[in-house]
């Protein structure tokens, strides 16, 4: 034989010792893999020479059939790369009827000079029984007591299932735990729950392994079946210090070292792509993915990975969530036509869309100039111009602007609905918060009517006015945009009560009427043109941050010549508002708005409702209730019930008194 075959017969050999140790067994050459029914893996073993340290050498005890393995005095169940499970000690203490201690058991657990340590993680100490108070003590770095206590008085009371402080409870362990006692102790001697549990238990044991159920209390075999895990770490280094030198570095081929949590030392793990034993030389082997077919056509193993690929005919990276293989397509020419077609078809596309969306445009504008008309654009520009002014403020408004600004009216903008229409909260390109009014008209009988609000709320510059920012004529609906005024109207805040109280204070109330008898005194005898509002209600005051009131909807408002002391009208306003005297004449005149204002006097007063159907007949109408209260020297019992603690009575006397004057059926006196 040549030295050269003497070599290839001796690596040869070598090679198919080292696959023997790798297959599932997991040990070093010559090494007994088992004991009993339980593997033995390294860097365990069953003598000094099979495992890599003292304190992982396990004793395999025959006289057990079959046999038992053990560490020190505990008997492993299992053991794996990470952690070791041994069969755990129950704590036990009996008692007889009249209280005496008839058998008692302590837990007794050290691991101290070893590099196991009980796992915090995975363990928890568990107590059972009715009268039991388990005194726990161990060490780590430092000694620490722990325990728990159960207490129950009858057996019904125990719930089979969770151990949920009832008949059973558990107690954490710290992080590095290498020594751990338990002593069972009672309070009453079990004499008051002796019929169904004479005995108190205690364990340290795996969690979630254990179902507690009231029967254990007088057979507590099986306890023992709970395995207790054991953390371990290879030597007494960390990984840095370890690697060092490189032969005791516990850590082979294919693999990395990661330092123990819980105790000084390190242990091993195989690289991505490796199964296998991490502590044994090739231990960890190169796993065949293709075995799992991630590719899509062609799968080629590599050593910690795979590769992927197409066949010769076709392109792409092979996988399955990439471009996976696509076939190469030869026939060129039928490319090249494909293309022409398609390209000719794209031409024919784009150009006819570009036609159908100017001719598209062009309607649209078409449409907008109709609108506009429609909506009185003409007839606003014409008044605009004969009433110059405050004009130049008034913003026309596009649209889109509003679209953009109500983000296409947003059901979620909506601030209130009316008989007149819809009111969204907007937001104009320069942030300015605006309150945009989407008109219900669509006949043209009352197209006039909105023109009106418009020109008329441009005529006004009053801070207890709202203010008319601008509008839209292009829509299908004319819009309206006014200042944002955020605190919702008088008559929310007049039926919004908290505990009886409505949210307005005597003086915000006595302050917001004056204000609305400002606004109403402007609009009757201070604006160029004197302008009747003729639906002055709660509803129509709306208030801002500062509770300042501001009169709005203008919609029914007429311009009042100074000539002309009286307008024949249709009669128009808000029942329950209306003057009785302009209702029966049909004339118009600033004593209408000071009657309905006197209703809000009174509402300001009440807090009532001015026409409320739940009332009798008498004082459904709160106009007359008010005036017959006062006659009958009732007034007191009328006003809402803050009012008259908060309020001077001299002052709500005044005031109730011209309410009164406001509501007198003959308009013999105004405001003034
Ligand atoms: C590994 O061992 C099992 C039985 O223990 C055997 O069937 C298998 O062929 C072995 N594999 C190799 C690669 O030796
Ligand atoms: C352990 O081994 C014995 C025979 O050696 C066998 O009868 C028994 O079923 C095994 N138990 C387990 C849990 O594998
Ligand atoms: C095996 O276990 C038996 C019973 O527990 C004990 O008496 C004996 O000493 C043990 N043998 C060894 C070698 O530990
Ligand atoms: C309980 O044990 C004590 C002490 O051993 C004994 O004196 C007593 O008689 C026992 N009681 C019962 C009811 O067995
Ligand atoms: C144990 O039994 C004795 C009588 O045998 C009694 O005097 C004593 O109080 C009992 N101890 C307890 C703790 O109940
Ligand atoms: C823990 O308690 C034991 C016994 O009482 C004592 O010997 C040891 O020094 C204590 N260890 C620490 C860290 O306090
Ligand atoms: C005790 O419990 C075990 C398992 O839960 C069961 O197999 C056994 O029969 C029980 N023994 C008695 C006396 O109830
Ligand atoms: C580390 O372990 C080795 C043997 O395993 C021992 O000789 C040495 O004293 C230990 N060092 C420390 C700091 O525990
Ligand atoms: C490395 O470890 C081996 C085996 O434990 C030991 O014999 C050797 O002296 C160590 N070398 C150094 C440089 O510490
Ligand atoms: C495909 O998916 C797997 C797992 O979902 C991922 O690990 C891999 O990186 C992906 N490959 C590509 C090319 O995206």
């Amino acid at each position: 034989m040549s030295l050269e075959l003497f070599l290839l017969f001796l690596l040869s050999w070598f090679r198919v010792d080292f696959a023997r140790a790798i297959n599932g067994t997991e040990i070093l050459p010559g090494c007994q893999p088992k004991c009993g029914n339980v593997t033995v893996p390294y860097p365990f073993g069953i003598g000094a020479k099979c495992s890599i340290d003292t304190w992982a050498n396990i004793n395999c005890n025959t006289t057990f059939n079959p046999p038992k393995p053990f560490i020190g005095d505990y008997e492993v169940v299992q053991f794996s790369q990470t952690e070791v499970r041994i069969k755990n000690f129950v704590a036990v203490s009996c008692y007889n009827q009249s209280g005496n201690l008839t058998d008692q058991v302590f837990a007794s657990m050290s691991l101290v000079g070893t590099p196991y340590t009980f796992s915090s993680t995975k363990n928890i100490v568990t107590v059972l029984g009715c009268d039991t108070m388990v005194l726990t003590r161990g060490s780590n770095t430092l000694n620490y007591s722990s325990g728990c206590i159960s207490i129950c008085d009858t057996k019904e009371n125990v719930i089979d299932g969770t151990c949920s402080g009832i008949g059973c409870c558990e107690t954490s362990i710290p992080k590095g735990l290498q020594e751990f006692y338990a002593l069972v102790g009672t309070i009453y001697y079990h004499t008051k729950v002796w019929s169904f549990d004479s005995c108190g238990y205690a364990f340290l044991g795996e969690q979630n392994m254990y179902s507690f159920k009231v029967s254990d209390f007088t057979n507590s075999s099986h306890l023992t079946d709970i395995p207790l895990v054991l953390n371990y770490a290879v030597g007494n280094q960390t990984c840095k210090q370890a690697k060092q030198n490189s032969t005791a570095f516990a850590c082979k081929d294919n693999s990395y070292c990661y330092d123990s949590v819980d105790h000084t030392g390190y242990l091993c793990s195989c690289n991505e792509g490796y199964e296998g034993n991490p502590y044994l030389k090739q231990g960890c082997q190169d796993v065949n993915e293709c075995n799992n077919n991630p590719c899509k056509e062609i799968c080629t193993n590599t050593q910690g990975g795979y590769a992927c690929s197409c066949p010769d005919d076709s392109y792409g990276d092979g996988t399955k969530n990439g471009t996976g293989c696509t076939k190469r397509n030869k026939k060129i020419p039928l490319i090249q036509l494909t293309l022409g077609f398609g390209f000719g078809f794209l031409f024919l596309l784009v150009g006819g869309s570009w036609l159908y969306l100017s001719i598209k445009k062009r309607k649209l504008i078409q449409l907008k100039e109709k609108f506009f008309q429609k909506n009185g654009g003409l007839l606003l520009k014409q008044q605009m111009s004969s009433h110059e002014g405050g004009v130049e403020s008034t913003k026309i408004f596009t649209a889109e602007e509003l679209k953009l600004a109500t983000n296409n009216y947003d059901n979620r903008r909506i601030l209130g609905q009316g008989g007149s229409g819809t009111v969204y909260k907007g937001i104009l390109p320069d942030l300015r918060m605006v309150a945009i009014k989407k008109s219900k008209i669509v006949d043209e009988s009352q197209l006039g009517q909105f023109i009106n609000e418009v020109v008329i709320l441009t005529q006004i510059n009053h801070r207890n006015v709202v203010k008319l920012l601008g509008c839209c004529l292009e829509t299908e609906v004319p819009l309206l945009v006014y200042e944002f005024v955020s605190h919702g109207t008088l008559s929310h805040h007049l039926r919004k009560t908290s505990g009886g109280m409505s949210s307005l204070s005597w003086k915000d109330r006595l302050r917001i009427g004056a204000e609305t008898a400002g606004a109403l005194s402007y609009l009757h005898s201070a604006a160029s043109i004197p302008i009747i509002h003729r639906d002055v209600k709660s509803a129509n005051i709306l208030l801002d941050d500062n509770d300042t009131a501001k009169v709005a909807d203008f919609g029914a408002s007429r311009l009042n010549p100074l000539d002309e002391t009286q307008i024949s009208t249709l009669v128009q306003g808000t029942m329950g508002y209306l003057d009785p005297e302009y209702f029966h004449t049909g004339q118009l005149t600033e004593k209408s708005d000071v009657y309905s204002f006197g209703v809000v006097l009174a509402e300001l007063l009440t807090g009532e409702k001015p026409l409320c159907f739940e009332r009798s007949i008498e004082q459904r109408n709160l106009a007359t209730h008010f005036i017959v209260s006062m006659k009958e020297n009732r007034l007191f019992e009328l006003l809402e019930a803050g009012i008259v603690n908060e309020g001077k009575t001299e002052q709500v006397h005044a005031v109730a008194e011209l309410a009164k004057r406001c509501l007198n059926s003959k308009a013999k006196k105004d405001l003034q």
